[in-house]
């Protein structure tokens, strides 16, 4: 057998050395046979990369398709002596590999379904009440079921706990004045949650006296857009849910979305609408 050629012996060392225990002297052979082409030495180099990055080592392809066609003929098979297999052949997996892989992958299987089974169960699948969208209907619908909406007056929306507010008319009521706006914009109506943000109880319909929201518990006092006024030791006025008007002019209170009130500065001029009472007034 003629001896490689220095590229050839070069090229050959790229591979693993389990791999030219198994394969190297019958591609020596092979090549020693036939002048192997530069394509040859590209297959060979890359063979030699994916033999280290795989354990299921093959010959390079090329050659082995060029074996297939007997353009190259393999040389006979070198003889080795029989003895103790103390080594697992390279490319087969033993059975205790196999089972602690297998036993990995049952493991992780059964990881992934537990994790995604807790996330399932614990995400929000809410889909009515609090914390849901709650479509109220169209403004028509509002004003056909509570005309002293389009006057200023909260419209009470039990299933969300909240008072949607038609700004600029409530603006008008609390300063005495009389309005009619019947289409506000999502922009000029407010969702208050009548949960007290002092202590959680609910914030009773506004009081025909002064105009303004005053919690029975400790007596919090809150103008008709909800904020925080003298009265009471609630620290921030009412929190607000988000409020949309969709593309069919349905009104839509989404209470999984909320703004906390304003914080109470104590002084009237932190407000951002003052009514006709008197700051320091709350309701009877
Ligand atoms: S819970 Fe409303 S004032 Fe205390």
């Amino acid at each position: 057998m003629a001896a490689p050629s220095p590229a050839v012996g070069l090229v050959l060392r790229a591979y693993p050395r389990r791999w030219r225990e198994r394969y190297g002297v019958e591609m020596a052979a092979l090549l020693a046979e036939r002048a192997p082409s530069w394509r040859d030495l590209l297959d060979l180099a890359r063979g030699g990369v994916d033999a280290r990055l795989h354990r299921l080592v093959r010959p390079p392809t090329q050659l082995v398709a060029a074996m297939a066609r007997r353009e190259v003929v393999m040389a006979a098979p070198v003889s080795r002596p029989y003895g103790v297999v103390d080594k697992q052949p390279i490319g087969e997996m033993s059975r205790r590999a196999f089972m602690g892989r297998m036993l990995a992958v049952g493991t992780g299987i059964l990881a992934l379904e537990f994790i995604g089974g807790t996330i399932a169960f614990l995400w929000p699948q809410l889909r009515a009440g609090l914390g849901a969208k709650f479509s109220l209907g169209t403004l028509a619908d509002i004003i056909a079921k509570q005309p002293s909406f389009a006057n200023g007056w909260p419209y009470s929306v039990a299933p969300v706990r909240s008072f949607l507010i038609n700004v600029p008319a409530a603006r008008e009521l609390a300063l005495g004045r009389e309005a009619s706006i019947a289409n506000p914009s999502a922009d000029q109506m407010l969702a208050l949650y009548r949960k007290c943000p002092h202590l959680g109880c609910q914030v009773p319909g506004l009081c025909d006296e002064l105009k303004r929201f005053t919690c029975r518990c400790h007596g919090s006092t809150y103008n008709i857009l909800g904020e925080k006024l003298k009265q009471g030791p609630a620290q921030r006025g009412m929190d607000r849910f988000a409020v949309q008007v969709n593309a069919n002019g349905v009104v839509v209170i989404d209470s999984s979305q909320y703004t906390f009130g304003a914080l109470d500065r104590q002084d009237v001029k932190f407000l951002t609408f003052v009514d006709a009472a008197p700051y320091d007034r709350k309701c009877k």
